[in-house]
């Protein structure tokens, strides 16, 4: 009898932990059977939570653990619950924030990411997904124009990569960094980013250890992008009294408005004083996906390092972001370090050298498979769709009288309402209280504006039109 069918030990067996295979594939069929109805049922649903909290946390109180219960009513029990009780971003009029609806090679990726568990570690233990994981990262580093020789690695998500950056932008601007941290800098280490880009930058800079003062905020244009007079201007301010300027952000994609910092000036002011260029491209970085928009990203190349999140724009599952960088060699003396006990320390190689993490999921599993399924060429008509998804929307709102401030190329309006309306919070209060569509409030160059982004790759023009007439509803 091969070993793979021997029969395990009753007490085995018998485990809830490890059901034996056929209850195995029982409760796998079950379990795909009911996220198939859910998934169409939160498609005819509402787009924002419903559940009664208050009857949801004694339901809770009730799993003291103490008696085992059966799986498959705890699956589909945790499927109720979940149909009511999450904003579902797999909805088509979710117009939200950047969690997309998942590709489906994405979450088939999940499966056999948590059926083998690879450690991603160290590339001696896992070869193949390590192998994997890199030739992702090369191809989308091609893509985005960065030199052969360039490197990077997958991360949990735009804020690890952006991490990432500052780390490598301050051990290459000073050499005593790794060791002595912001101490070997004669002066206050400070970087550049726009008063528009994502401000996770303050808690990275604290965990840097360089303080959230060394967060430079630069204006932007009027026009929610960057403006690079001011940014050259702060640069030399900070120089001239004695602060040590490491680098600047240009945001590719702002989080509130989809604009796109000028990424050639950035990279000039960079050359210019010698500081780490690094574009934060979390969102828009999957422009580069289409060879319709891809040029709207020229500078990328230039840049010293790169963050592209797959769990935005490209709709892998959360979290799954990409750090890449034409100086590979500076991830390897940021994050070295020698043990005894891991299996190997390739500082090229494996993993745990190269980056932040040390036990991690192979989550560049989900963007292999859904580019091998689709393309680059399947991404541009994702990219394009969502697109001319929003050129609709606009098109539809200015009919009403609604304006949009934001000129982005990307799939986000920032919307004001007509005159006369009522203001931007309760228009957003009574779209969510509907249920018709998710939506949220932000604020455009000092002014509120609702804001709606496509996020879904199967957001139609119905779904466009009934947004339309919520918002109208609303006002
Ligand atoms: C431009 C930008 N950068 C970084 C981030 C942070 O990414 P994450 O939430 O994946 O950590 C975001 C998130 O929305 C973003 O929009």
């Amino acid at each position: 009898m091969p070993d793979g069918s021997r029969p395990r030990t009753p007490v085995a067996a018998a485990s809830a932990l490890f059901p034996p295979r056929e209850e195995r594939r029982r409760l796998d069929d079950r379990l795909t059977d009911a996220l198939l109805t859910a998934e169409a049922r939160v498609a005819g649903g509402p787009v924002t939570p419903t559940i009664d909290l208050a009857a949801f946390g004694g339901e809770l109180a009730g799993f003291d653990f103490t008696v085992p219960l059966p799986l498959d009513a705890l699956l589909q029990w945790t499927i109720a619950r979940l149909e009511e009780g999450v904003t579902q971003v797999t909805h088509p009029r979710y117009f939200g924030l950047f969690n997309p609806a998942p590709t489906f090679p994405a979450q088939c990726a999940d499966r056999i990411a948590a059926a083998f568990n690879p450690q991603l570690a160290t590339a001696t233990t896992s070869p193949a997904a390590v192998e994997i994981e890199a030739h992702v990262i090369r191809a989308v580093a091609r893509r985005a124009g960065l030199p052969e020789a360039s490197g990077g690695h997958f991360t949990s998500g735009g804020a690890e990569a952006n991490f990432t950056a500052l780390i490598c932008a301050l051990t290459r601007a000073n050499p005593g960094f790794a060791e002595n941290g912001a101490r070997a800098f004669t002066g206050t280490p400070v970087f550049y980013v726009s008063n528009e880009s994502h401000l996770a930058w303050f808690k990275i800079a604290h965990q840097a250890g360089i303080g959230r003062a060394a967060v430079r905020l630069v204006a932007t244009d009027g026009a929610g992008r960057l403006d690079p007079s001011v940014l050259l201007a702060a640069i030399a301010a900070d120089r001239a009294a004695g602060h040590v300027p490491v680098m600047a952000v240009a945001t590719a994609g702002t989080t509130n408005a989809g604009m796109i910092d000028p990424l050639v000036a950035c990279g000039v002011a960079c050359r210019e004083f010698g500081l780490w260029c690094h574009v934060d491209a979390a969102w828009g970085g999957a422009l580069i996906a289409s060879d319709r928009y891809r040029g709207l990203l020229a500078g990328l190349d230039d840049a010293d390092s790169v963050t592209i999140d797959a769990h935005k724009w490209f709709a892998a599952t959360m979290g799954c972001g990409m750090f890449l960088t034409r100086h590979r060699e500076v991830l390897s003396t940021a994050f070295q370090v020698t043990t005894g006990y891991m299996p190997s320390n390739q500082g090229g190689r494996d993993p745990y050298v190269t980056s932040m993490q040390w036990s991690r999921r192979f989550v560049g599993l989900r963007l292999f498979l859904s580019l091998a399924a689709a393309g680059w060429g399947g991404y541009a008509r994702h990219v394009e769709h969502s697109v001319e998804m929003a050129a609709l929307l606009k098109a539809k709102l200015a009919r009403f009288g609604w304006r949009i401030p934001n000129r982005s190329p990307m799939a986000v309006l920032c919307i004001e309402p007509p005159p006369r309306s009522a203001d931007v919070a309760a228009i957003v209060n009574r779209v969510l209280a509907s249920g018709r569509a998710w939506i949220s409030k932000a604020d455009f160059e000092g002014r509120p504006v609702i804001r709606a982004c496509v996020t879904h790759g199967e957001t139609g023009p119905e779904d466009i039109a009934a947004l339309v007439e919520a918002l109208e509803a609303a006002r």
